[in-house]
């Protein structure tokens, strides 16, 4: 299991969640994890766990949507493992309001911590992979920033425009062999879409919007995301890749 062995990989969103399944599964496949979240509890947790089981992880407390935290982040990576080869933003956050009921605060909020922290991140890890000529990046956007989702107008627009940031780096660097794609995930088992609690109404919700009749699990993602950043995806750029269970063919209007 090697498949990222000598790479050093910065998760956003890693506290919890997908982020916290592909920390794990990186971890095993041998990259030098930088644990990034808001949450520093269960992020100081799950470095500990991939330390304790001989992996390499370090938690750095970090608001995505704060410019000197990113760029402190990529800074305290190149500081504590020397590199930085991946950059995973997969950090999110989601309210559900009409938009005529919409806050402005909740507005930035949303725009905010999703398209405005993987822009952030994009930007100060392509600077240090412009260097090097060389570099991975994988941003989070969503089934619903293809698809509108009733209730969810800014957490649409901030998703599609994740999409949009991610085409726009791999166009503009791919000269420096960078690659940037990004992963647009279905209903997920995790404290964002509600299905942690076993809810009965959400899960249901969860399994009627997949043609697989289930909901995903943050592992599921986890290894999709491992096939884009890992060798293996080395001529693949620019793609979004929906892993969705097949909620891209209408799932969630049958
Ligand atoms: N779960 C789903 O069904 C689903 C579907 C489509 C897309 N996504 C996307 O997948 C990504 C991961 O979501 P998840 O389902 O694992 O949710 P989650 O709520 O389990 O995890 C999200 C993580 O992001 C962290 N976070 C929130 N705001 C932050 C900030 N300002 N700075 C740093 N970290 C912050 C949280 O603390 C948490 O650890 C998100 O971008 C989400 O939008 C999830």
């Amino acid at each position: 299991m090697s498949k990222l062995k000598t790479k050093t990989t910065i998760i956003t969103g890693a506290a919890n969640g997908i982020g916290l399944a592909a920390a794990r599964l990186f971890a095993a496949e041998g990259a030098a994890i930088v644990l990034a979240d808001v949450d520093v509890k269960n992020g100081e947790a799950a470095a500990e766990e991939i330390n304790r089981g001989n992996g390499q992880a370090l938690f750095v407390k970090t608001d995505v949507s704060i410019e000197t935290e990113m760029h402190g982040l990529v800074q305290t990576t190149l500081k504590h493992f020397g590199d930085l080869d991946i950059m995973y933003n997969n950090a999110g956050y989601q309210e559900t309001h009409k938009l005529h009921e919409l806050s402005d605060d909740s507005w930035n909020r949303q725009v905010d911590i999703n398209l405005r922290g993987s822009y952030l991140g994009c930007k100060f890890a392509v600077e240090h992979f412009m260097r090097k000529r060389s570099g991975t990046i994988l941003n989070t956007s969503s089934i619903a920033g293809v698809f509108p989702t009733c209730d969810r107008p800014a957490y649409n627009a901030a998703k599609g425009g994740v999409i949009m940031l991610t085409k726009n780096i791999a166009m503009e660097y791919g000269e420096y062999n960078i690659r940037a794609n990004v992963i647009c995930p279905g209903v997920v088992r995790t404290k964002m879409t509600g299905l942690l609690d076993n809810d009965p109404e959400s899960e249901e919700g969860g399994k009627r919007a997949s043609v697989l009749h289930r909901v995903g699990e943050p592992e599921e993602i986890a290894k999709a995301a491992l096939f884009l950043v890992s060798d293996d995806a080395s001529f693949i750029t620019g793609i979004s890749l929906f892993v969705d269970g097949g909620m891209n063919l209408g799932g969630l209007w049958r």
